[in-house]
């Protein structure tokens, strides 16, 4: 459905889960695709996965923390592939823990994986971002607008991304760089979701709270990514996008006490 050849697509985050589905997303509609996260063993799997695609792929193990280490690997892409048509910027760190139990550097973690490190990658990528027409999506989560008890790190990290990708749709929108935030319900076969919903059984309690009445897929969220990178969404910018069969909204409701409650955490 979209032809991605000859573009340029970055993937902070990429690795992994949701962000290694949406870079072979990218991958299997044409793109040449770069990788970035901290573990060289996971760049290099990741990289073989998704070159099988036939397109050119490479990656470079940083820690989005380190300003220095994304903004080489920034100028590794560039080298390589060319200016940057799509950025997508989604390493996150999260473990359920109520806020009593989340020391200093705890609560720093996160903040600091999430927060600054969008700002790392985005202000790195910045010069070498196809200009005008580039699109940012950086990849939220419910918790930045639904409060969700032992997340209380998470929901602050979240919201800081999604104010980051508002407030730069305003700075960078003159450029001609368009930025969104794409926030996933849950989804299968995620380490986000091993470790919020762990447990026999957990992942179908989880689906029947969501309207939809499933669980979402890689490919979902992927989905939305391919839309957003595209022509198609060429006036959409600032925008923070539930891909979730709606399952934010349920979260708000009386029916659900908080989606921590659901999978049964207790002191
Ligand atoms: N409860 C409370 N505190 C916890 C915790 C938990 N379950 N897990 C980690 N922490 C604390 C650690 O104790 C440490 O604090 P301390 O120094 O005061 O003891 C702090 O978090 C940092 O841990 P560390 O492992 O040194 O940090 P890191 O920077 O290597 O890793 C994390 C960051 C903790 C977020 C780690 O879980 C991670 O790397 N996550 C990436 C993958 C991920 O979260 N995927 C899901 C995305 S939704
Ligand atoms: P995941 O597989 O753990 O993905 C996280 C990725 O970020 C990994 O590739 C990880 O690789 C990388 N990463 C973590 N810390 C990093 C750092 N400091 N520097 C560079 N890279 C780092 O988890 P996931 O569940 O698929 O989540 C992916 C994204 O979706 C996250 O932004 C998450 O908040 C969001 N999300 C997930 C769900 C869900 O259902 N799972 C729901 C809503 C939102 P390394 O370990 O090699 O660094």
């Amino acid at each position: 459905m979209f032809d991605y050849s000859g573009k340029t697509v970055f993937v902070a985050g990429g690795t992994s889960g949701i962000n290694l589905g949406i870079a072979n997303g990218f991958a299997a509609a044409g793109a040449s695709v770069f990788v970035l996260s901290r573990d060289p063993e996971k760049v290099d799997a990741a990289v073989a996965e998704i070159s099988s695609h036939g397109n050119p792929a490479a990656g470079r193990p940083a820690d989005v923390r380190d300003s220095e280490a994304v903004a080489a690997a920034f100028a590794q892409c560039a080298d390589a592939f060319g200016k940057i048509d799509v950025l997508v910027s989604g390493a996150a760190g999260n473990f359920p823990a109520q806020a009593k139990d989340i020391s200093s550097n705890g609560f720093r973690s996160v903040l600091e994986i999430d927060v600054l490190g969008t700002h790392h990658v985005m202000t790195a990528a910045l010069p070498h971002l196809n200009q005008p027409g580039a699109s940012i999506i950086n990849i939220s989560a419910p918790q930045a607008f639904n409060a969700m008890t032992w997340q209380s790190h998470v929901c602050a990290a979240k919201a800081g991304v999604d104010m980051i990708t508002r407030t730069l749709a305003l700075e960078w929108g003159p450029l001609g760089i368009r930025v969104n935030s794409v926030s996933p319900g849950p989804i299968e076969g995620t380490e986000g979701m091993a470790r919020l919903a762990p447990g026999k059984g957990a992942m179908e309690r989880v689906a029947e709270s969501v309207p939809l009445r499933r669980n979402g897929t890689k490919q979902d969220i992927a989905n939305m990514c391919l839309f957003l990178g595209s022509q198609m969404a060429s006036y959409v910018s600032g925008a923070v996008i539930p891909v979730d069969g709606a399952w934010s909204l349920n979260l708000s409701g009386t029916s659900f006490d908080g989606f921590a409650a659901q999978v049964k955490h207790t002191d």
